[in-house]
């Protein structure tokens, strides 16, 4: 894994079909949460199918301020020691890098009592409040005090309750949802997030001995239960859905063929339905073992209209991606942004290279041209930085990437997987 320093770069040029066999890492909004997780019990977990990315390091450096520390024995392996000695003060300089570290709130106050965390960083796409987080937190009896750095929480043994998002908030149910499993009582979360990251936290819990059910619905039921019922285990990290939109992407701009491995193509059903109707043929594949798409890319891609909305909608992690395919496909494409009004700093960028796209308010028009030309972009943040590398891809010459750090904190091995399948692209500096 790349340090990520912020004076590298990533080279990029068109250069052609990518062809080959590409395998998916674990989903980092996975993993990040799991490991957050294990704040509530002692012992050692382990972690497998996890990125090799600078966040999990990141809330590694995290979780051993809290008391539970981190080994990695293997590539994708993680091992994760909860001492017994939890400390609930989350330093700034941790929380701040990023938005996950909100995870650790739920764990803390429902297992210590009392939480003491600075406001979480994350991404440049705008404001990120988190008071459902704190409103779903109070109705189940936490109290809470702010300064202008850091908020502090405290309850006796919080209580069940029932409640109910205005929106389905993905953070705000995962920190429910943990500070749920020691709670007397029942807790229902009705309008919650779906995401397959979430079944996955579920799932974990339940390994755990928590008693979730609704898993995978919009209404969670947690019964509380003892401290002393939960146990660590050995768990395998879902995979990364929107790495393995990134590899079709790519694979649809350079007119490649691509096996994607180790992907569950049930979690992204909506997407690949669209990109279906782009023109792309996907079929299942299994090459030893491993199970995932095979994907071919048709001689240009058809134009489509696309919003994006809570799973299983359309994620918006996809949309950068899909700005940058739309790009370069035949007709016109309108994307309509429902959850970060401010995502569309990138597209500043792919008019750099050449792509027709106006934005007005929440939607971005997209008119296709037949290819992109490289120029010197910037990466805002992890989901756009990728789709400069696909749009480097879709574009004659050289295209120069900056601020690839924030690619690092979320893609394992961006440029040697795409390297080894024929990709024109290198990380320099
Ligand atoms: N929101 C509120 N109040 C809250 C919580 C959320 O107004 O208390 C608003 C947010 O401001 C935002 C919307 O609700 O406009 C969605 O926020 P949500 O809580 O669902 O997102 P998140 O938990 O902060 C996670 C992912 C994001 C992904 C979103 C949506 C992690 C660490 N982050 O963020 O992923 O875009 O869900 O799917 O899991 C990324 O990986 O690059 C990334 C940004």
């Amino acid at each position: 894994m790349s340090t990520g320093a912020d004076t590298e770069t990533f080279v990029v040029r068109g250069s052609g079909p990518i062809k080959g066999t590409v395998h998916v890492p674990g989903a980092k909004n996975s993993v990040l949460k799991l490991m957050a997780t294990t704040l509530l019990t002692d012992g050692t977990f382990e972690l497998t199918n996890v990125p090799d990315i600078v966040d999990v390091t990141i809330m590694g450096e995290l979780l051993a301020a809290l008391g539970v520390n981190m080994q990695r024995p293997a590539p994708g392996q993680l091992l994760l020691t909860n001492t017994g000695q939890i400390t609930p003060v989350a330093p700034y300089e941790l929380v701040e890098k990023i938005r996950a570290s909100i995870n650790v709130l739920g764990p803390l106050l429902t297992r210590c009592g009392e939480v003491r965390l600075s406001m979480p960083g994350g991404d440049d796409f705008g404001a990120r409040p988190i008071d459902m987080h704190i409103s779903g937190l109070k109705a189940m009896g936490a109290e809470f005090k702010f300064t202008d750095e850091y908020l502090e929480a405290r309850c006796e043994r919080l209580h069940g309750a029932d409640i109910t998002f205005d929106f389905p908030s993905v953070g705000a149910t995962e920190n429910l949802l943990t500070a749920a499993v020691f709670a007397e009582g029942r807790t229902t979360i009705d309008n919650c997030a779906r995401e397959p990251e979430i079944t996955d936290l579920c799932n974990f819990l339940v390994a755990m001995g928590a008693d979730v059910s609704g898993i995978g619905t919009s209404t969670l039921t947690i019964e509380g239960v003892d401290r002393d019922a939960l146990r660590p285990v050995s768990y395998y990290t879902v995979p990364d859905r929107i790495q393995a939109a990134t590899y079709l992407a790519a694979t649809a701009v350079s007119n490649g063929e691509l096996n994607v491995l180790g992907i569950r193509p049930d979690d992204m059903t909506m997407l690949l339905d669209r990109f279906g109707d782009m023109g792309l043929q996907m079929s299942p594949v299994e090459i030893d073992g491993a199970s995932g798409l095979h994907v071919v890319a048709p001689e240009r891609m058809r134009s489509i209209d696309v919003a994006t909305l809570p799973y299983p909608g359309i994620a918006t992690d996809y949309k950068p991606l899909i700005i940058t395919m739309l790009s370069v496909a035949d007709g016109v494409g309108i994307v309509t942004e429902n959850l970060y009004p401010g995502r569309f700093r990138y597209v500043e960028e792919l008019q750099r290279l050449g792509a027709d796209i106006s934005t007005t308010g929440h939607h971005a028009v997209i008119r296709g041209v037949p290819r992109l030309s490289g120029a010197e972009v910037q990466a805002h943040d992890i989901r756009a930085g990728a789709a400069m590398v696909v749009a480097g891809l879709a574009a004659e010459g050289e295209t120069i990437i900056s601020g690839v750090h924030h690619i690092d904190r979320g893609y394992d091995d961006l440029v040697g997987r795409l390297s080894a399948v024929g990709a024109d692209i290198r990380r320099v500096g």
